[in-house]
């Protein structure tokens, strides 16, 4: 499940850089939108899913907190990737999209990875 969490977000990038530069470039990028879109659900069911599989018993609240900051910038990641696209359609300034997705990008990467995967809460 993680591995299908960490396709579908790379892909979901790609794809979102790829339909903000067709956008802005005039080109027809309908179809990539539309699988950029359905990727927002795959990303978000195998973030809930790796959650909720987790034992959480034994988690120390401060890794709880974690773990709900991470999801909550995912959440929010989502709709950048829409504010992103969208800007580029409307062929809006793209200063604060650009920053605003770069900066969720890291502070996701960084939490992600660092999040103890497969941690042994029993220990
Ligand atoms: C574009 C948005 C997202 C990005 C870039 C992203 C990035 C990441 C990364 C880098 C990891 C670490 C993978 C690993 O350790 O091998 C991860 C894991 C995870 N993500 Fe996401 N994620 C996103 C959206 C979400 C959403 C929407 C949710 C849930 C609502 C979510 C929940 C999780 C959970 C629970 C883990 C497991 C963390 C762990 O125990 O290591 N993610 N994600």
């Amino acid at each position: 499940m993680v591995h299908l969490h960490i396709t579908s977000w790379v892909l979901a990038i790609i794809l979102a850089l790829y339909v903000g530069h067709g956008y802005k470039n005039g080109q027809n990028v309908k179809v990539a939108h539309m699988i950029l879109r359905l990727l927002y659900f795959v990303i978000l069911g195998t973030g809930l899913y790796i959650f909720i599989d987790l034992p959480k018993d034994n988690m120390p609240s401060d890794l709880k907190m974690l773990y709900n900051i991470k999801m909550g910038l995912g959440i929010i990641m989502l709709g950048v990737f829409e504010y992103f696209t969208v800007s580029s359609k409307k062929k809006r300034k793209m200063l604060v999209p650009v920053t605003i997705f770069t900066i969720l990008i890291l502070a996701l990467l960084y939490l992600g990875f660092r999040l103890p995967l497969n941690f042994d809460f029993f220990a």
